[in-house]
Order: structure tokens, then sequence, then C-alpha cells
């Protein structure tokens, strides 16, 4: 999806070509995400002169443009500010005149970068072309950047000078829709500003110096009186303003606390503006992470905080956070793809999902995050889990052990579909959200609607500081590590714990339950070693690959009780990264039509493993051989499926509780898809159309 790179230089000196590196190494940072275009922008030779390069692809592309051009890559600036961007089509093709950054004119007064979708954009371009600007895209994004210059001028010709965020509070005015923004302008040398509202944003510091306070206080101006100057003398008085030059001191009368020096004197210092701490991390782990509704103002070495409107009960300061992400975290290590560094990171990334929150000895479970909300949620008349994709999935996988432990009605929903229908949300449900990204537009929405409805809202999140993380009244970090690779491999094992842990949590009050709650947490301590045994299968998997499945066009998975959801998860994850089709298919359903498609090409791979449902799994097998199938069967050791001796290959995993056995199931699957990617030489981690984090509905 779209991300968003700025930095800038305060009296610490760069030359061109550093800031240029360092705008095309943060859009590296971004790649994961999934993309089709990049661009920067950066000052020129003269003050007011500002450059655009842009281009479809990689930033490997954008690297060579710019390496193509005279570009001068000595000239030192003292403050400069650069943005950068990759882009993910949304409103017009992946070509140039689409690409990021837009300019309101040729002279590039004003430039933007732009995450998210301007929905009016059809009416204000209308009214941008009435007032005789030229578009050069067919992008949302570029009336941004028209609207900044007509707002701009519409101000002067009444003798009015914006300061840089009241301008943008302005046009922030007249745009609906989300947006994570930056903007930079020759007519404010040096300064940036940057907003969001359903679109991530944070800014990264960068200084030797001790920040004084570690937070940024929230300035509330009042636009009437302050960051409003009249050069015109009629409209002076009109205001009762003083006649002033638009560059005048006057005009900033606060200084941000935590950019006080000792001596008074401005301070050396970088920011960096970025969706995406990935790309921050490696320049600074000092990081402020905007809400909906912030404009971050930076001029002078200061960051100021300012609101596009002002709403009841918000906080009047954001927290300069320490980020505990390492860069090797983000790294591939010894691993070919992220996708495959993921699956075999699986035993580590359980393990610490569990880690601190487990007692194996006395069989408890302390999940921090939502240990003071059990009370109110064994309170509420039903559990909604509220997801998408793999996340959906997981959900899937764990509703029945929530239901059986928790003896509360759950009842699982996917995001776009839930919204679609309006469906009646209550004060007294819990809405449960679960996401690796904590960004994915639908979820947010979702997630919105039920705090509209006063309903108690828990997040199971990977991404800490995310939006639904933010958003949620409580929750559960999964504590799986960054995911890179577009398809989700370990959030997704991370992801079954947690709410398996979450429902033991709140079974925790119940006797009866008491010996399955040991069997499972006993279970759930295995499972890193037993995951690891699966994963030395690869060997095995890949030659399965190989000799049965490179060529085939389609492929069927049947799984039933726990095993729906790996059958489900498994088709996904082959579906995405493969391209091969594939389907899940809920074995008990498998009469009911699907048994049509049934011959001896099409492969089958059935869940056939112990648990109170083997016996109708078995059965629907034999359905599948009587039809001349040959299934991919996986079972434990010592319950084989014999499958008249029809079987095309059998694949032992280790066995574990019921409930836990999909979480060792769909290693197999993750890594088969991940095989057959290769041997068709897909790009694995940037599958074609997907997005790591898919902020638009
Ligand atoms: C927390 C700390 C962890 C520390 C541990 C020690 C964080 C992120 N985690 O972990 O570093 O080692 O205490 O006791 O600081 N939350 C939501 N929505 C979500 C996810 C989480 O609101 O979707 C909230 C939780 O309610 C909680 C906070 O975020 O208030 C941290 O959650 P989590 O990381 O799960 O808590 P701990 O495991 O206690
Ligand atoms: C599939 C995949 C997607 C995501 C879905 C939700 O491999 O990654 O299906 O699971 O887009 O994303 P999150 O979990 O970030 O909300």
């Amino acid at each position: 999806m779209c991300g968003i790179f700025g930095y800038v230089n305060f009296l610490v000196d760069k030359s061109r070509g550093e800031i240029v590196d360092n705008l095309l190494e943060g859009l590296r940072r971004l790649e994961y995400r999934g993309y089709d275009s990049t661009g920067i922008s950066i000052d020129g030779d003269n003050r007011d002169e500002t450059l655009i390069i842009k281009t479809p692809g990689k930033v490997s592309a954008l690297k060579q443009k710019v390496d193509s051009m005279s570009l001068n890559r000595d000239t030192v600036f003292e403050n400069h500010v650069g943005i950068a961007h990759t882009r993910w089509a949304t409103h017009g093709q992946p070509e140039y005149s689409n690409c990021h950054p837009h300019r309101s004119d040729p002279n590039c007064e004003f430039v933007i970068i732009h995450n998210g979708i301007i929905t009016n954009f059809r009416e204000l371009k209308t009214l941008l072309l009435s007032k005789g600007m030229e578009f050069e895209s067919e992008t949302d994004s570029e009336c941004i950047a028209k609207l900044f210059k007509h707002v701009y001028d519409t101000n002067m010709k009444a003798g009015i000078y914006l300061d840089f965020n009241e301008l943008t509070k302005q046009v922030l005015y007249e745009l609906e829709g989300s947006y994570g923004l930056l903007v930079k302008s020759s007519h404010y040398p040096g300064e940036i500003c940057g907003t969001r509202k359903g679109s991530p944003l944070l800014v990264g510091v960068r200084t030797d110096r001790k920040l004084k306070v570690d937070f940024v206080d929230v300035e509330f101006r009042d636009s009437a009186k302050d960051g409003v100057i009249s050069h015109n003398t009629q409209t002076q008085e009109e205001m009762g303003l003083l006649p002033v030059t638009p560059s005048e001191s006057n005009l900033r009368t606060s200084q941000s606390r935590a950019f006080l020096s000792d001596d008074g004197l401005p301070m050396p210092v970088e920011f960096f503006l970025s969706s995406d701490p990935a790309s921050v991390i490696q320049h600074t782990k000092k990081v402020l992470f905007l809400e909906d509704d912030d404009i971050a103002h930076i001029y002078d070495g200061e960051l100021h905080i300012h609101r596009a409107k002002k709403s009841a009960g918000e906080s009047t300061t954001r927290q300069i956070q320490t980020l505990e992400m390492e860069l090797n975290e983000i790294m591939k290590g010894p691993y070919k793809h992220f996708m495959q560094k993921e699956i075999f990171e699986q035993p580590d990334s359980t393990f610490n999902t569990m880690r601190g929150r487990l007692d194996f000895e006395n069989s408890r479970v302390i999940l921090g995050g939502i240990k003071s909300w059990l009370p109110t949620i064994r309170r509420c008349r039903r559990i909604i889990m509220i997801a998408c994709g793999t996340s959906y999935h997981s959900c899937l996988a764990t509703r029945s052990i929530f239901e059986e432990l928790t003896e509360i009605p759950v009842s699982i929903e996917l995001a776009s579909d839930f919204l679609d229908r309006r469906s009646p949300v209550f004060r007294d449900d819990t809405c449960l959200f679960v996401s690796q990204s904590g960004e994915t537009a639908d979820s947010i929405l979702a997630l919105q609607y039920c705090l509209e409805r006063g309903a108690l809202t828990v997040g199971i999140v990977n991404s800490v500081g995310s939006s639904m993380s933010r958003q949620t009244h409580c929750g559960v970090h999964i504590n799986a590590g960054p995911e890179i690779g577009v398809a989700s491999t370990k959030a997704y094992t991370s992801q079954y714990i947690a709410l398996v842990m979450f429902a033991l949590s709140l079974s925790s009050d119940s006797i009866s339950k008491s010996e399955r709650r040991k069997e499972i947490i006993e279970g759930l301590k295995h499972i890193p070693q037993q995951i690891k045994t699966v994963l030395s299968m690869e060997d095995k998997i890949k030659s399965l690959c190989d000799s049965n499945l490179n060529d085939q066009r389609s492929l069927l998975l049947l799984g039933r009780g726990y095993q729906h959801a790996t059958a489900l998860e498994g088709a996904l994850k082959i579906k995405e990264i493969s391209y091969m089709h594939s389907e899940g298919v809920l074995a008990g359903e498998l009469k009911h039509g699907v048994l049509a498609l049934v011959d001896d090409k099409l492969p089958i791979i059935a869940f056939a493993t112990k648990d109170s449902l083997f016996p109708k799994v078995v059965s629907a097998i034999e359905q599948v051989t009587a039809r001349e199938g040959r299934p991919i069967i996986i079972c434990n050791e010592g319950h084989e499926v014999l499958a008249g001796g029809k079987a095309l290959a059998t694949l032992h995993v280790p066995l574990t509780v019921d409930c836990l056995q999909g979480l060792l199931n769909i290693i197999p699957l993750q890594l088969m898809s991940y095989w057959l990617a290769v041997n068709r030489g897909v790009d694995v981690d940037f599958p074609r159309n997907l997005a790591k984090s898919v902020t638009v509905e």
C-alpha cells in the first residue's frame, strides 16, 4: 500500500546527495507494503526551485532515474525538506503522471504526497478547473496540491498571509476522505506540514541534545488572532492586527517545550516523517505518533502540533515514545524471502506470544492488557470477532474453543460484510478486532462503527502503536515481531495463540473447565517445539510440490471442525502466493456439490488429524477415493488414514490438543504455498495485486 517518508534537517549540514540517499532508503524500508510507483521531491539550486523525480516501478528504478540526472549532489543544505512516496494505484494506472509527488502548478509552489482516498475529489476538481487550474493526473491526490495553491492565492489576494499550518487547516476543511499527507512549499522554505486522518503518520526526532520534555504540546490556536497576518491595510484594521510583513517572527509566538535548548538558541535536529516505523528506526527510536486531525508543523528545528478540528476530551499532549523495534528484526537474515524467514521464525514468534503471560507450573494465564477488563467482558451478552483475510481465519479457528470455555455466544464477521450489513451492535457487546497491521481500513471502519454504538472494543494486534491498538479500549499485542512478507504466516499462529489465551483468561474462574484449561496450557507449552518438528519436513513438502503440484491449475483442501479454518487459510496462502486456484471446503459440505469436481486429476489435501470428527473426515476421504481422487493426507503419527492405498502422499504432524492442532496443520500449507510460488517464479514477498497493509476500503 502507499507509503510516505519525509526528511527534514535543521542546522545539520546535509549534501543533496545525502538527502536523496536518505529519501531512497526510507522508501526501500516501505517496499514490503507493496507498491507500483515511487517518487521524491527536493529543493533545486535556487531557493524557490523545487524538483520532482518520479517513476512507475520499483525504488531501484527511481534510483536509476536519479543517477541518470545531472543533479549537483554536493550542494550543501543547512535546512532542507525532502519528501518521498511509494504509490499503490487506486485512482489511475501506475504511470508517470499518476506517481506522487503531485504539484500545484509547473513552478511547484506546493508539492504533496498522500496516502488514502479523497472522496470528494470530483467536486473539488470541478471547482479547481473552473478557477483555471490544469490537472496532470487521474489521481484524487492531485487536487490537494491544487487546493493548497488556490487557498493560498485567494488569501494573498485578500491581503492575508497564512502561517503554513493555518493554510493546511483551511485546506483540510475542504477535504473529505482519508489521508496521511505531507506538504512542502516554496512559499514556506525549510518547513513541512504533515497531517493524518484514518491513515498512519509518525514523526521521528534525532538530535544529539537531550529533549527537555518527552512530549509535544498540542497548540489549540485561535485562527482569527494567531497564524494569520494581514498586509492589506483594510483587512488589518478589520482584524485589529498590527501591520507586519509575512516574514516577521511574531507570526509564531509559541516555542515547542521539547525543543528548548539551555542557551535559548535553536538546536541541530533532524525529523523523519513516515507512515511506518520501519523506515524511521534506523535513524532514531524517538517517535511521536500523530492522532487523526493533528497537523505536525516543522520549522526552525521545532515540531509543533496543531489541530485541524477541535473535538471534546482530546489529549493536550503527544508523547515522544521510544520504539522497541530493532532494525535487524526487519531484515531477511539467511533466508531468501521474508515469507520464508517468517515461516521459520514461528517456533520463536509463538513462544514470544506466550512469554511472560503463561504460567505453565500453575496453569495460569495473565494478559496484562485485558486483565482489568475481564469482569466486564465476562458479563457481555456476546462476543463479535471482526477481521479480514488471514486474521479472520484465526477467529474461525478459535471460535469454538472460545464458546466452549467462556459459554458466551461468539459470532465471527468479515469486517467488510459486517459494515455492508450495518449489523446491529449494542452496548453490552464485546467486539474483538484481530489484525496484524492494525491499519486495515475495513477493520478500522468496523471498529469506529462499534465505538459509536458504545460496545466494548478489544484489539488482538501485532503492530504496537497502530491505529487499532490505540483506538480499542484494551487488547493484547501478539508480539510476533514485524511481519514483512505480504502473505501473513507468523501473525496467524500468534493470533491463534493470543485468542486461545484470551479464552483461557475469560474462563479462569470456572472450576468445571479447569481440567480442560490445564490440558490446553500444557499443549501450548509444546507448540513451539512441535512447530520446529513440522518445519523439518520442508524437503519432503518441496519434493511433493515438484512431483505432484507444480503444474496443477487447481487444488482443493478439505477440513472439518477445527480444521475448517486450516483449509480456508491454506487455500488463501496458496492462491495469493502461487496464483494457483485453490479452495478450502468444509468436509461436511463435500456431498452437497463439490464432489462433482473430484476425479483422478484434481489434487485434494485432506486434514485428518485426530479429534472427535476424525471418523467423519475419514468418510469424506473415502468419498473422494471412491471417485478415483488421490488425496494428500495430513494426519498424526499412529493415526494413519489408509484411504484404500490410494493416497498420493501422507504428511505426519505431531499430535496436540484438538483446539491447538490447527497451529501445526497450517505449517505444511505455508511451506507448500511458498515452494509452489518459488517454483513458479513468483516474487513471493510482493505477489501481484496485493499489498501488505490494505488501508483502502
Ligand atoms: C506490556 C508491555 C510490555 C511489557 C509488559 C510488562 C507494551 C506495548 N507492552 O505488555 O512491553 O513487557 O507490559 O508488564 O507496552 N492494547 C490495546 N489494544 C490492542 C492491543 C493492546 O488497547 O489492540 C493495550 C492494552 O490494553 C494494554 C497495552 O495496550 O494497555 C499493552 O498491551 P500488551 O502489550 O498486550 O500488554 P502486556 O502484555 O501487559
Ligand atoms: C493474507 C493476508 C491478508 C491479511 C488481511 C488483513 O496472507 O495477509 O489476508 O490477513 O489483509 O490484514 P491485517 O491482519 O493486517 O488486518
